[in-house]
């Protein structure tokens, strides 16, 4: 039975300096939960806003907090009720706390052999962040979809799973970025002034949903590009209500079955995620760093011996 282990943790909000490798218990395994021992944790823009501070109005954090909310690794635990993975099943999954060696996974999917745990560790949050905003936008086969920051990991999911559906779609990205659209099935654009003119000129059919996953205030472009605020989702501007268009936040929609879902896509070569770099757990704040550039291609990934 493991008792101690390494985590990353923060005992007040604050830059990247609060962050701290401390030696803690290992958690246990409540009912309907697993415990793993992790071997990555995906780096999401979430963790250094919470570290940050700027989710304090409407989430309370209880210090010391500990960082991550998925993992990939292999099941140590099993908990009470859960009767779908044995100890030594590799999975990957939503969880609590993940940047650490041992971590509690509360949805999962087993992780096919063919899918590296990196790439598997950095799934959870963009495939179902992705899967609910295509579904809440309700954009179907045949239409176009424009997306406001493509290249960042829910771009990511997002291009590829509306082409596995048969959506066009557009995105935005810097123009060093274009190529790595294209290869994942959209028609890049580049983001700033004169947008919709040039979303006009690469889809002369008209774009009938937009998505906006960058934040950047381009929410009465966005609606006026689509044509109606009810084809307008943001999952990264609080502003968006106040035009007409939705704001998705969660809570995360049949997470377990999409990351399944996502699994045998993986196992069929149909779905992938570029790791753009990953980092040992001592170097959890330079991630987070990287991460608050907000230039991140891909995902960035902690990798746990
Ligand atoms: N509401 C929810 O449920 C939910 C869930 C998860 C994440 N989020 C939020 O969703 C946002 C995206 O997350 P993510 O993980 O995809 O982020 P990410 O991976 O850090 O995104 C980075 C990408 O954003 C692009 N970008 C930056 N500024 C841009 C702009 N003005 N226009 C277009 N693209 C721009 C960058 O491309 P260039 O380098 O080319 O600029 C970069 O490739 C974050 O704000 C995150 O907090 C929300």
């Amino acid at each position: 039975m493991k008792a101690g282990m390494k985590a990353v943790q923060f005992s007040g909000y604050g830059g990247p300096e609060v962050l701290h490798v401390v030696e803690v218990d290992a958690p246990h395994a409540g009912a309907g939960q697993v415990r793993i021992a992790v071997r990555a944790a995906g780096v999401n823009p979430s963790d250094w806003k919470r570290r940050a501070g700027r989710y304090r109005d409407f989430e309370d954090v209880a210090f010391p907090s500990g960082v991550g909310v998925e993992a990939s690794g292999v099941v140590d635990e099993v908990g009470p009720g859960v009767s779908n993975v044995a100890v030594g099943d590799a999975v990957f999954g939503y969880g609590e706390n993940t940047i650490a060696q041992y971590a509690i996974l509360t949805h999962w999917a087993r992780k096919p052999d063919n899918l590296s745990f990196e790439v598997a560790g950095g799934l959870p949050v963009v495939v179902e962040t992705a899967s609910r905003s295509l579904e809440e936008v309700g954009v179907k086969s045949g239409e176009t979809l424009l997306v406001s920051g493509a290249a960042g990991g829910i771009g990511s999911a997002v291009i590829q799973f509306a082409r596995l559906r048969g959506i066009t779609v557009v995105g935005t990205a810097s123009a060093r970025k274009h190529d790595y659209l294209r290869a994942l099935g959209a028609i890049p654009t580049t983001y700033g002034p004169g947008l919709a003119e040039r979303v006009k000129a690469l889809a002369q059919q008209g774009v009938d949903a937009a998505l906006d996953l960058a934040g950047s205030g381009i929410i009465p472009e966005l609606i006026a590009i689509a044509g109606d605020p009810s084809r307008v989702l943001s999952v990264a501007d609080f502003a968006a209500p106040q035009y007409g268009a939705r704001f998705s936040y969660g809570p995360p929609k049949d997470p377990e079955q999409v990351f399944a879902h996502v699994a045998r896509l993986c196992s069929e070569g149909l779905f992938g995620l570029r790791v753009e770099q990953t980092f040992a757990l001592e170097q959890t704040a330079k991630a987070q760093e990287v991460s608050a550039t907000g230039r991140v291609t891909g995902k960035l990934v902690i990798s746990i011996a």
